[in-house]
């Protein structure tokens, strides 16, 4: 079952270095996150896996890496100066500024209906260029990536003399300055994009775009997230952003956060080649843009059978680095029993859990809203424990619970037996785990098993498409446990075996495989060690 609250997620993510709140030490800065060590690895390999499916394994496509900051006046053709607003209220009560779509009328902090009119707020980033500050010396932070190809359209046919239809697919940093920033990875204020621009024909355009929405579908379902679990949005024609024809939105549900947008999937006609091209009366645009007096290229694409000059249409693929990394984070998560509990230990943790609901029950210091819910989780719990014990933990971290002194004592009964008979495993896809193997010594001060395990570590990992680590930092059991959790899909072991002393004389230079989704453990020679994990750690 993946995830069932976000801060399961939350908490994984910061016990093991997934991510950090930025400048943290300073108080952070709200909506905006730092990739830790594990965290940078599963971005990678995320992006490159996106990379390796849309611009490698393609005939048709070419990359680009665009500079952040762009002349301002790409922002003024682009629109995003007249129209990439979201809309602004004040609440007049509490002085707390909201996103007004995001908050039906009330507001969140404090509940008043007391609101401004909603007012147009530009969510593009400012920064100043060079060391005079005037009115005509800043320049926009990219609040999308998709400009800096559409401005190198020119440059990137001219240099390799591709033809109709194909894309430049780009991966880099994007900015808003949005209104409240919240849940986690899903609203921030600096994001990565995955995005591609695909250029046709126009009149192929609605063909070519139905195609990129199965192709897309077939890449999320490759990296861990299946089709039933993607719903597709056709955005209504009310919705749709000012470039676009139609969209398409990929859609995840998310725990807490509910059904949400991972990718959009945009048909932006020959809107944006049309606005930054001169001599647009010329071109038969079929989008209505700016007029443009300071563009000095024809964005147009010559096309040998009409021997015409056109404008191509595009079929933009555009998702978000984070919510992607969300979204395969609560997938593949899982907290699962691992062996039978004792049935006494089981009945005096049931018990314990009964004690502290009474208690709950009976507590004057609890508001009605948090007796209600602790109650409500509890019950709901104590129907099926034994499958469910870990969350105990999410239901003493409830509002109020810590004011229950019989929590403590119910902690201290179900923590041993969730340490002892519980794991929480990330199941990512391997070839996005960020680390694909850890080697343990059976014992940590044993020289040969120590030297070989090294030896072991350093020559998976020589090839650099195998990230792997060494760990001595506690008995196997618990060295399992802390590898699952973050995805790794093996685990070695050398032992006494490996090293020719052990029982069986026939299993000397072999280690134990252990597989992280089965727990199935193998014995491999360490001569064929790269070639066995080698395609199962790209699977
Ligand atoms: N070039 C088209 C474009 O930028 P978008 O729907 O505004 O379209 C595309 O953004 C994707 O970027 C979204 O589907 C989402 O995955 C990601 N994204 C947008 N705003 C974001 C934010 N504030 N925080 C995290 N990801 C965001």
């Amino acid at each position: 079952m993946p995830a069932t609250s976000l801060d399961q997620i939350v908490a994984l993510a910061k016990r093991r270095g997934f991510i950090f709140p930025s400048s943290e030490i300073y108080g952070g800065l709200q909506g905006v996150y730092d990739y830790g060590p594990l965290g940078v690895e599963l971005k990678n390999n995320i992006i490159a896996d996106w990379w390796r499916t849309n611009v490698y394994e393609r005939d048709d496509m070419e990359g680009l890496d665009a500079a952040i900051l762009m002349n301002r006046l790409v922002w003024k053709y682009s629109g995003h100066e007249e129209t990439f607003n979201d809309p602004l209220v004040d609440c007049r009560t509490c002085k707390m500024r909201w996103r007004a779509d995001h908050i039906h009328g009330v507001c969140p902090n404090c509940g008043s209906r007391d609101l401004t009119e909603p007012r147009p707020f530009n969510m593009m980033f400012r920064t100043q260029i060079g060391p005079v500050a005037d009115s005509g010396s800043f320049a926009y932070l990219r609040p999308e990536t998709a400009q800096g190809i559409f401005v190198n359209f020119a440059n990137v046919l001219t240099t390799t003399a591709r033809k109709l239809p194909f894309g430049i697919a780009q991966v880099g940093k994007a900015f808003r300055n949005e209104i409240n920033p919240r849940n986690f990875l899903f609203r921030v204020r600096e994001f990565e994009q995955m995005e591609i621009e695909y250029f046709v024909m126009p009149g192929t355009d609605e063909e070519w775009h139905q195609r990129w929405l199965a192709d897309r579908l077939a890449w999320w379902e490759q990296i861990g997230i299946p089709r039933s679990r993607i719903t597709v949005y056709d955005v209504p024609t009310t919705e749709l952003a000012h470039y676009s024809k139609r969209t398409f939105d990929l859609m995840y549900e998310y725990p807490n956060i509910g059904v949400q947008e991972i990718e959009g999937i945009a048909n932006r006609t020959d809107y944006d080649l049309g606005s930054h091209s001169k001599d647009q009366e010329q071109l038969n645009l079929t989008a209505r843009v700016n007029h443009n007096e300071d563009s000095i290229a024809r964005l147009t694409y010559y096309d040998q059978a009409s021997g015409r000059h056109i404008v191509p249409y595009v079929i933009e693929p555009s998702a978000g680095v984070g919510r992607c990394m969300l979204a395969v984070m609560c997938e593949g998560y899982a907290e699962e029993r691992t062996k039978a509990l004792p049935v006494e230990k089981l009945a005096a943790a049931s018990e314990a859990l009964q004690a502290f609901l009474k208690s709950v029950g009976r507590s004057e210091k609890l508001s009605s809203e948090a007796r209600d819910a602790i109650l409500a989780r509890g019950e709901a719990l104590s129907q099926e424990l034994a499958e469910r014990l870990p969350e105990v933990e999410q239901l003493l971290a409830m509002p109020g619970a810590d004011q229950i002194e019989l929590g403590k004592k119910l902690r201290g009964q179900v923590q041993p037996l969730i340490d002892e008979h519980y794991r929480t495993v990330l199941r990512l896809k391997p070839r996005l785990a960020p680390i694909k193997v850890a080697v343990f010594p059976l014992k940590r001060n044993h020289e040969q098993i120590v030297a070989t395990a090294k030896a072991v570590r350093r020559q998976l990992q020589a090839g650099g498409q195998m990230r792997t680590v060494y760990d001595d930092t506690g008995a196997i059991g618990k060295l399992y446990r802390r590898q699952d959790e973050i995805g790794t899909p093996f685990c070695i072991t050398v032992d006494f075996d490996t090293i020719g002393q052990g029982k069986d004389p026939a299993l000397a230079g072999t280690v134990t495989v252990r597989d992280r989704d089965t727990m199935a453990q193998e014995r491999v020679p360490i001569a064929e060690l790269e070639v066995y994990l080698r395609e199962k750690v790209m699977a």
